[in-house]
């Protein structure tokens, strides 16, 4: 793995300045109060962990942070300007995101899924697209020197050719990771990245999001394995039951007593053998392609019925798969 993101064309940040900024995110379903009353920044610079409990409302705040849910109450902003809840507008202002259940075209090659990746960040339209003259070529040929910058990047270089759905599913993980990145972000929201890795990719893992954070990308993370976010992170929030209980540094984190009986189960020790808190009620994935759900040849939504109060229309079949960068 090559340790640079030879260019962005998104701004760069002051270093410290705050780049998101939810405020009052709250999120109801009906009469299930999944979000209440959430307040978090990340700051350029950062990584942040967000952790807590099983439907905690961990993805549902990241699905208003990225606009796949219209919160109920509340306000996302970034670089100081609050965001459409629009998925490929949220997308275009400079966030992107993985998926806690990967969402990749399996009957694509791996470039080609980073490729769907850029689309955001090229200016070639449908009239270039049909008569390919000279723009478009040019256009091609710098998204696709970009897409293999990126697959170098997350050590995926050697596998552009291959189908996405043949990847063993620590790289599926990875290539989501590459492929958000191609909409050359300030922000990367990552769920679970490391579900369902064995330790050698989960330590790889920790090194691309630390490669990340240093070409000057800010990262948002949930994950369940305390080593990872605590290794990590400059700041972790923790959720229960929809509520920001506590926010700090790691090392204030994972003493606190409201965080060791809500999650933790115990102080958490670095050096020693300690079990990682109840992940998930769901199974993990099974690391063998076929059987997770990328195996499909559409990206599958999520399964996310549409929150009752929201008055948003459906989502299109391109703005789905805007969503899965
Ligand atoms: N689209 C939805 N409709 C109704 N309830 C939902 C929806 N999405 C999430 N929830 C509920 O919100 C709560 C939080 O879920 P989730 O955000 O997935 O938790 P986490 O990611 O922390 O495990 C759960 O009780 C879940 O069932
Ligand atoms: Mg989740």
């Amino acid at each position: 793995m090559t340790t640079t993101i030879p260019h962005q064309s998104a701004p760069r940040d002051e270093p410290g300045g705050p780049l998101l900024q939810a405020s009052g995110v709250v999120m109801r379903f009906g009469g299930l109060t999944a979000v209440r009353d959430v307040d978090l920044t990340v700051n350029s610079g950062e990584i942040v962990g967000l952790i807590g409990p099983n439907g905690a409302g961990k993805t549902t705040f990241f699905n208003c942070l990225t606009g796949l849910y219209v919160p109920t109450e509340g306000t996302v902003s970034y670089r100081g300007t609050v965001l459409p809840p629009k998925p490929h507008l949220v997308t275009k202002a400079g966030i992107a995101r993985t998926f806690q259940n990967i969402r990749l075209f399996a009957n694509m090659t791996v470039l080609e899924n980073v490729l769907v990746g850029r689309h955001t960040r090229t200016k070639e339209g449908l009239i270039s697209a049909i008569i390919r003259g000279p723009g478009y070529h040019r256009a091609e040929a710098t998204s696709r020197a970009r897409a293999m910058e990126l697959l170098e990047f997350t050590g995926l270089a050697g596998k552009a050719d291959h189908l996405a759905r043949n990847l063993p599913y620590g790289e599926q993980r990875k290539l989501e990771i590459a492929r958000a990145l191609a909409s050359e972000p300030g922000l990367l929201l990552l769920d679970e990245p490391t579900a369902g890795m064995n330790p050698q990719e989960t330590r790889a893992t920790e090194e691309l999001v630390f490669a990340v954070r240093d070409q000057g990308v800010a990262v948002l993370v949930i994950e369940h394995d305390m080593r990872f976010i605590f290794n990590l992170c400059d700041r972790v929030a923790v959720l229960v039951q929809g509520e920001k209980l506590v926010e700090g540094s790691s090392e204030v984190v994972q003493q606190d007593e409201r965080v060791i009986a809500a999650y933790l189960g115990e102080p958490f020790d670095a050096g020693g053998e300690q079990a990682q808190p109840e992940p998930s009620a769901e199974p993990l994935p099974e690391p063998q392609p076929e059987a997770s759900p990328e195996a499909s040849p559409e990206p599958e939504p999520e399964p996310e019925p549409s929150p009752e109060p929201s008055p948003e229309p459906e989502q299109g079949q391109d703005e789905q798969q805007e969503n899965d960068k």
